[in-house]
């Protein structure tokens, strides 16, 4: 978002304080409590949702210079992004032509010497463009096989607004434009281009994905989970939403947002009291507060598992050792507030769900959000079949 636009959204904040109200839907969403915990609708979301539809992979300061990959396999596919030495990106199943090994030595990294990527099992190289250009013994050991079709595997791979967007499966491919619905014009202007990636921290958690994310969409919350950390910061059940395609983009008020009334419009500095939820449809939410970005990707394991990985981007590195540590300390206490608050509960709701009691789970007019997740969950995934 530009200056401006984040200026009438500040506008539209405190207008909503004012009135104390939040955007609303029409009508309250019934949900009908097997869907988080039927076995047979979870693994069509598995292939529908994180095989067969575009993943957002991180924003693309991820992989900022030639060499710079990623790799990930909580689709269920191996997959290992790189960034071309032209600048562009290619994708590749995680998965070496002679037995089967990944590539990758660390899950983020640079490819040795910033140009090839060696498997730790026996050795075969790859160049950064997939090709095999490697064998050990393989004059001897590999006679009469064809190196030219052994290359690794190529993904559907695309970047656009500053985002990084993969299909899993190799037989599909996908048109970004479709996947961002127009979010990316409401992000520019984040610096998903240009800010330092500090890190990822993984959690695993005992409970479905689709609750997992139920928690980032509502703000309903704050006040009642979290007196003493979010809600000392932010309004409960204040924000705006808007849709983007199967996305959207939330934002919601600073505490202090008033004080702007007695600053001149020309002065305002919109971030500090404003922050943005923005969710990409189906796994991802992409939190943008004060001076900086952090993503939320969750997958799912099992109905009732599931994993999340919380990264960081700050605006630049840090200077010194002790600036490091302050934006850990800062990053471990954002974690902190989502494993002690968040899912210490939604692991209480998770015991709820299986109780195998008949009922519907209810998602209000002022919880859009959530609504939106599960309508497009609807959509992709008709008609769902319950057991
Ligand atoms: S599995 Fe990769 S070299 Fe053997
Ligand atoms: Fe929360």
């Amino acid at each position: 978002m530009q200056q401006q636009q984040l200026i009438d959204e500040v506008k539209t904040l405190m207008d909503l304080v004012a009135r104390n109200t939040t955007s609303l839907t029409d009508s309250v969403m019934e949900l009908d409590v097997r869907e988080y915990t039927d076995a047979a609708l979870f693994n069509r979301e598995k292939l529908e949702l994180f095989r067969n539809y575009p993943q957002f992979v991180g924003p693309s300061c991820l992989l900022p210079a030639a060499g710079d990959y990623f790799a990930f396999d909580d689709t269920g596919v191996p997959i290992l992004i790189v960034r071309q030495s032209d600048g562009s990106l290619r994708a590749f199943v995680n998965i070496c032509s002679h037995r089967g090994a990944p590539l990758n030595e660390c899950e983020h990294g640079n490819a040795r010497k910033g140009r090839m990527f060696s498997c730790p099992y026996h050795g075969w190289s790859y160049d950064l463009e997939g090709k095999l250009i490697g064998v050990p013994f393989g004059n001897e050991g590999f006679t009469g096989i064809d190196r030219s079709a052994l290359g690794l595997r190529p993904l559907d791979v695309q970047e656009k607004h500053g985002m990084i967007f993969v299909m899993p499966n190799p037989e599909k491919t996908f048109n970004i434009d479709e996947v961002l619905g127009g979010i990316g014009e409401r992000l520019s202007g984040f610096g998903f281009e240009d800010h330092y990636y500090l890190g990822a921290k993984k959690v695993y958690t005992d409970f479905s994905w689709k609750l997992n994310m139920d928690t980032f969409h509502e703000y309903y919350h704050f006040e009642f989970l979290h007196p003493q950390s979010i809600a000392t910061m932010a309004y409960s059940n204040i924000a705006n939403y808007r849709q983007y395609g199967r996305n959207h983009s939330m934002s919601s008020p600073a505490l202090a947002i008033n004080e702007l009334k007695s600053v001149p419009e020309a002065q305002w500095r919109p971030r500090e009291y404003s922050s943005y939820v923005n969710y990409i449809f189906p796994n991802t939410v992409i939190f943008v507060v004060a001076d900086h970005f952090q993503t939320w990707r969750v997958y799912p394991i099992a109905p009732d598992r599931s994993v999340v990985y919380h990264s960081m981007f700050l605006p630049h590195a840090p200077e010194s050792p002790e600036e490091r540590e302050q934006y850990e300390n800062y990053f471990q206490m954002i974690n902190d507030v989502a494993v002690t608050e968040d899912y210490g509960l939604v692991d209480k709701v998770h015991r709820g769900l299986q109780a195998g009691l008949a009922r519907k789970v209810l998602i209000g007019r002022n919880e859009p959000g959530v609504q939106n997740m599960h309508r497009q969950l609807h959509d992709v995934l008709q008609p769902m079949v319950l057991g």
